[in-house]
């Protein structure tokens, strides 16, 4: 049976196991080095959440590359997007002529990845690249693209592995999904 825990009263029952993850993400470099062969890419990981896949991509990359990242309000302490994406830290790096590749924990609605889009675009990258671990495939909104994703997921809340709940849990090993609480039956009239 998958690993129960319980966050601030709240149960998260295990989705993605740290084996699984492992394997996606060595999947994901290999596409991404057969892709880059004869580039040299700049891999931009977005703060706070992707600090641990970006970490683990990162090192299963084989071919020459650079780094920088970029951070964005999140979440806050809620479980619901506030649909309100600010920059909290801009890229260090030059953009122009490079081959930018964004790397993203997780795709919800799109927005945030619209944004830096919108931030990044005008700068004339030689490309523009997204790989996230994880994409809810029916909250993103119509004409997200993302270019590598490594699971897509319904719309549930999740945290570990760098995705947090209020700030904690980011040190999980693995995805845990929010446990829909079970509903109580009703007395019929
Ligand atoms: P989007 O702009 O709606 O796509 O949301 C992107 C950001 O919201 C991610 O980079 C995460 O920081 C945060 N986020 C989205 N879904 C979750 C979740 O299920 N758990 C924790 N954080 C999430």
């Amino acid at each position: 049976m998958a690993a129960t825990i319980r966050v601030n009263g709240d149960r998260f029952v295990e989705m993605i196991s740290e084996r699984r993850i492992r394997a996606k993400v060595r999947a994901l470099a290999r596409q991404i080095n057969t892709d880059y062969r004869n580039a040299v890419p700049v891999f931009i990981g977005i703060l706070n959440g992707s600090f641990i896949f970006f970490a683990d991509l990162i090192r299963e990359i084989s071919v020459d590359c650079e780094i920088d990242f970029l951070k964005l309000s999140s979440y806050g302490d809620a479980k619901i997007s506030s649909g309100d994406v600010r920059l909290l830290k801009d890229l260090n790096c030059q953009v122009e002529g490079r081959d930018i590749i964004i790397v993203e924990d997780i795709v919800d609605t799109g927005l945030s990845v619209e944004y830096i889009r919108h931030l990044i675009e005008p700068q004339n990258p030689r490309s523009l690249k997204v790989v996230t671990l994880l994409y809810k495939k029916d909250a993103v909104k119509p004409g997200t693209h993302v270019d590598y994703i490594g699971f897509s997921i319904p719309s549930d809340f999740v945290i570990g592995y760098g995705l947090d709940y209020a700030q904690r849990e980011r040190n999980l090993k693995a995805v845990y999904r929010l446990k829909a609480k079970p509903v109580r039956a009703t007395a019929r009239p």
